[in-house]
């Protein structure tokens, strides 16, 4: 078989473009919306993808499948020990016409006062933080963590490093922060930065999730503009967000419409979690073992074939609103985001 470019369809007739690896399943937070305060049950050190593990399947991706981005994640990518020789090996792959691959990772930020610049030196591309309040008594609340100050000042980093866009995500809970909507906004048109916010999702630890708790793309968007002018930006193509802009020039703000507006016809993604299990969907109730094949010696040829087995399965999409939903067994943090 060629080694030159393959794409990744699936059935349905969705390339595969975008990789999300989770590097680890760990946290130094404990949003309530993605894990439970106690009880984790954290992945031995053996069971992870180690750096030339995740770089092979990365370079494969990219070189015989042709994606072009990757965006690391976790857990919090951060908490893994020496990310930025990790993001300097996966800067090194190139697309079979010679193009770099997007490279992205997403944090809750903490970290990034300390790593912004090295991350950015490595050849990281761009970073999506999360921020869902900016009450410290809230931020408490929401992540179990005293840490708002850090997260803000690595806001701060990330813009110093030179990355461009930063974008900020934001799951809106009913009852929990929807009332922060305005002011979040705001901040991102002072800071400079895209503010995404992100409908609550049935992917947290505790099982809190009902639909009353979604705030919906509709109501979002209604909150925002009664107090800025805002106007659509045309197509998002692949990409989760749906994006506005000011009308006073003051930058752009988005919705990622998961459970109200669901993008799946246009999805682009599959992921790697931390311990080397593919997945084709967020909610996929199977996973593909490429760790057990990584580690018994199969070649690259293998390993495709089994990636192109499982892409040819990928179901058409979630079905949140639906009775025949079934909740995916892993967390959003043990998936990766
Ligand atoms: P950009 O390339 O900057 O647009 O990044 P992204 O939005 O793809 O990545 P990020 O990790 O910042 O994701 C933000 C949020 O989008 C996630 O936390 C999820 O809530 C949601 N999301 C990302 N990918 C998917 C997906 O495949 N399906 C669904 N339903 N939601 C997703
Ligand atoms: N619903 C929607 N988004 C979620 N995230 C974590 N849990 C959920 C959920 N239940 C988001 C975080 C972060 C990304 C990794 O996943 O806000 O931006
Ligand atoms: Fe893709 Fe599954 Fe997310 Fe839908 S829910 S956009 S199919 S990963």
């Amino acid at each position: 078989m060629g080694v030159s470019h393959e794409p990744l369809v699936d059935s349905f007739g969705r390339t595969v473009r975008d990789l999300r690896i989770s590097v680890t399943d760990r946290c130094n937070f404990r949003c309530t919306y993605c894990m439970p305060a106690e009880g984790m049950q954290w992945l031995p050190r053996s069971e992870v993808l180690t750096f030339e593990e995740i770089e092979r399947l990365a370079r494969l991706f990219v070189e015989r499948f042709g994606v072009d981005g990757i965006r690391l994640t976790g857990g919090e990518p951060t908490v893994r020990a020496h990310l930025p020789v990790l993001v300097g090996k996966l800067a090194t792959i190139r697309l079979p016409d010679g193009r770099r691959p997007d490279l992205a990772l997403t944090t809750n930020g903490s970290a990034l006062r300390h790593l912004a610049h090295e991350l950015r030196d490595a050849g990281l591309a761009r970073v999506n933080i999360s921020l869902d309040t900016l009450r410290r008594d809230r931020f408490l609340q929401m992540t179990r963590r005293d840490e708002l100050d850090r997260v803000l000042d690595g806001i701060e980093a990330a813009k110093e490093a030179g990355f461009a866009p930063v974008k900020l995500n934001t799951v809106v809970q009913r009852g929990v922060n929807d009332d922060e909507i305005v002011d979040l906004a705001r901040f991102g048109r002072e800071a400079g930065v895209e503010v995404r916010f992100i409908e609550f999702m049935p992917l947290d630890a505790d099982g809190h999730w009902h639909p009353e708790a979604v705030v919906g793309q509709d109501e979002i968007v209604a909150a925002i503009a009664a107090e800025f002018a805002l106007r659509p930006v045309a197509a998002r193509g692949a990409a989760p967000a749906d994006s506005w802009e000011y009308v006073d020039g003051r930058g752009t703000v988005g919705v990622i419409p998961s459970v109200t507006k669901p993008f799946c016809g246009d999805c682009d993604r599959v992921r790697l979690t931390a311990e080397g299990q593919f997945r084709t969907c967020l909610f996929a109730t199977s996973e593909h073992d490429l760790l057990s094949l990584l580690r018994n010696g199969a070649d690259d040829e293998a390993i495709a074939a089994e990636i192109r087995r499982a892409v040819g399965g990928k179901w058409a999409g979630h079905q949140i609103n639906q009775v025949s939903f079934v909740r995916p067994r892993r967390t959003m943090s043990q998936i990766g985001g």
